[in-house]
């Protein structure tokens, strides 16, 4: 049995202050769910406030990116190792956002998910396509290409401990989430590739996560799918209430 994980994305939201009004309000929300992973994503200026305000609670605490090299001339950057320091347990990697605005590519990716392996965090690898990639058909092509060229070199052990995140372009911070059928379909492929390049123990033990627009009112159809382990959420995790209603309806099938 895979546990499964509800993720919060805050993206470029929340100062610190903010931050830590959150989360000593949500740890108390989420302090009797059992069974999930619940993490949260604050901006790096956020992130260890947000661990020292989550102490001794279920909340766990990711980066939102990270740069591959340990340290050096990298203004503007961030090392798996000062994420870890910092408390950090995993770190997204590869976000749509990232690819689009900022220029990440395959390369890239997969440099950082070796990065954060080395550096004791869990990657959570996002992975999806464009709308236009979907109405040309071309789905299932791009996520075999992000599943290879971002995962390369992997050993399945490492595979196994991975989370990848399906999050399609064109169903983030629309309000137009996939439907469940389109993301089992997705996941079931996702695992599919998982197992013919990794093998059976890292698809089954690898967790893949659904995002892009999760609410309170979707989370439950979207988990009924049996490859659905979770979710990466964005919008609907910057406020305390709705995200521990998803924490709560995700935790279980
Ligand atoms: P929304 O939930 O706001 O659509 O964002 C999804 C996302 O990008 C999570 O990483």
């Amino acid at each position: 049995m895979r546990t499964p994980i509800i993720a919060g994305n805050w993206k470029m939201y929340k100062t610190v202050h903010e931050a830590i009004a959150f989360t000593k309000e949500f740890r108390q929300l989420v302090k009797d769910v059992h069974g999930v992973e619940v993490v949260v994503a604050p901006p790096f200026t956020a992130l260890h406030a947000v661990v020292e305000a989550a102490r001794s609670s279920p909340v766990a605490v990711a980066g939102q990116n990270l740069h591959w090299e340990r340290d050096g001339a990298f203004t503007g950057e961030v090392s798996a190792a000062m994420l870890h320091e910092a408390g950090a347990e995993y770190v997204i990697i590869g976000h749509s956002e990232r690819r689009r605005l900022f220029g990440e590519t395959d390369g890239n990716v997969n440099r950082k998910v070796v990065a954060a392996l080395a550096g004791e965090l869990t990657p959570i690898v996002c992975i999806g396509e464009t709308l236009e990639e979907r109405e040309s058909s071309r789905t299932l092509d791009v996520l075999d290409r992000q599943i290879k060229e971002g995962l390369d070199g992997l050993s399945a052990s490492q595979v196994a401990g991975l989370v990848i995140a399906y999050e399609p372009v064109w169903a983030i911070g629309t309000g137009r989430n996939a439907t469940p059928q389109q993301a089992q379909e997705a996941h079931a492929h996702i695992r599919g590739r998982v197992r013919q390049w990794f093998g059976a123990e890292a698809a089954d033990k690898c967790r893949i996560l659904y995002g892009g627009s999760v609410k309170p009112d979707n989370i439950r159809d979207l988990r009924a799918q049996p490859d659905v382990d979770g979710a990466l959420v964005g919008g609907a995790s910057l406020d305390p209430k709705g995200f521990s209603a998803i924490v709560r309806d995700g935790s279980r099938r």
